[in-house]
């Protein structure tokens, strides 16, 4: 079966979860027994050589952030690994939440206050409404969007994603950060790299180990951008509860997931190692729940004091080239 056989069979039988998946996830709250409840939507369904290709069989990031989020876009061994997840750190729900809220406020800020039009998404994960998009485009409806993601299931289900109006244009290309170069010219298609673009690598670093000189990585990108262009990133790290998020990458390795956790300076650096160096934005580099909370959408609103760093565990920041 070749992998657009195995995309396709994929496809046909999430479909009857569309649906449902498109409720909002920020307005869905999740029911106690969220982390129980039975999923007809299973590997059982694909065969053996369709898992293979797709990779259901071991736990992946994407899918796994999906189960966290209360989406259906995962399979057994994706539950199992986020039940590990959680139990080695129990705000893992709060976190994932908190990170979406980042993207949709950073987002929100890129068009509104700084007046961007172009975004380049990386590491853009199972669709989950708002997708990054659905923000950009309902302040700015000629907003252009480069969705990239390396996981094929998330390919499979690009078409959610590309949901544009007449006026903006959305785009996926199926491709893998450590090669940016392939992402740029793909991304050439759509965006004009003769205007600002806004950079989002929103949980994505952290799966970049040290080995693929994620900090190179990402100079390489920024340096291809005008300036005026943007890097939001949001990134897991052990400053605010070591031994928690210690268990946490153990419990991922275990799954064949590695979790490079960075401490700030580290994430810092992300903004500095580009040419010229990126001058962050208050407030700076903070915990995801602190970034800009009265940038919140209406009807969401950000509750001072609900959420401490040590539940939200990643570090947040938005930085502009000159
Ligand atoms: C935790 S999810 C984050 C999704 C979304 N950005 C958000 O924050 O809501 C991480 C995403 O990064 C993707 N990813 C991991 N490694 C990648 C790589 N080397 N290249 C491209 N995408 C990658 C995964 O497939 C997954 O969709």
């Amino acid at each position: 079966m070749s992998d657009a056989d195995a995309g396709r069979q994929l496809e046909a039988h999430t479909l009857h979860f569309a649906k449902e998946r498109h409720a909002p996830v920020a307005r869905r709250p999740l029911p106690p027994h969220h982390l129980a409840r039975p999923r007809h939507l299973g590997s059982h369904r694909l065969n053996n050589a369709a898992q293979d290709r797709l990779g259901v069989k071991r736990a992946h990031p994407a899918r796994l952030y999906d189960y966290i989020l209360g989406g259906k876009t995962n399979y057994p061994a994706d539950r199992r690994g986020a039940g590990a997840a959680i139990e080695a750190f129990p705000d893992a729900i709060v976190a994932a939440r908190q990170n979406r809220n980042f993207m949709h406020r950073a987002t929100r800020w890129a068009v509104q206050e700084h007046g961007i039009r172009q975004f380049l998404d990386i590491g853009t994960g199972v669709p989950t409404e708002p997708n990054l998009h659905q923000v950009a485009q309902a302040h700015r409806p000629d907003a252009r969007v480069v969705y990239v993601d390396n996981d094929p299931i998330v390919l499979t289900h690009a078409r959610a994603l590309l949901t544009g109006n007449d006026a903006g244009r959305t785009a996926y290309v199926d491709a893998d950060v450590r090669d940016p170069d392939r992402i740029l010219e793909r991304a050439a298609a759509t965006l004009d790299f003769g205007e600002p673009v806004a950079l989002s690598l929103i949980a994505l670093l952290h799966f970049i180990t040290d080995a693929d000189e994620p900090h190179r990585l990402v100079a390489h990108l920024m340096d291809r951008l005008p300036p005026g262009s943007t890097l939001a990133v949001s990134h897991g790290t052990e400053d605010f509860d070591p031994p928690t998020m210690r268990r946490l990458a153990e419990v991922c390795r275990a799954q064949g997931i590695e979790l490079a956790l960075r401490i700030r300076a580290e994430t810092q650096a992300f903004f500095e190692h580009s040419s010229p160096a990126l001058e962050l934005v208050a407030p700076g580099l903070v915990a995801t729940h602190e970034w800009r909370p009265t940038l919140a959408r209406v009807g969401v609103p950000q509750l001072p004091g609900t959420v401490g760093r040590a539940e939200a565990a990643v570090w947040a920041g938005v930085g502009v080239k000159s």
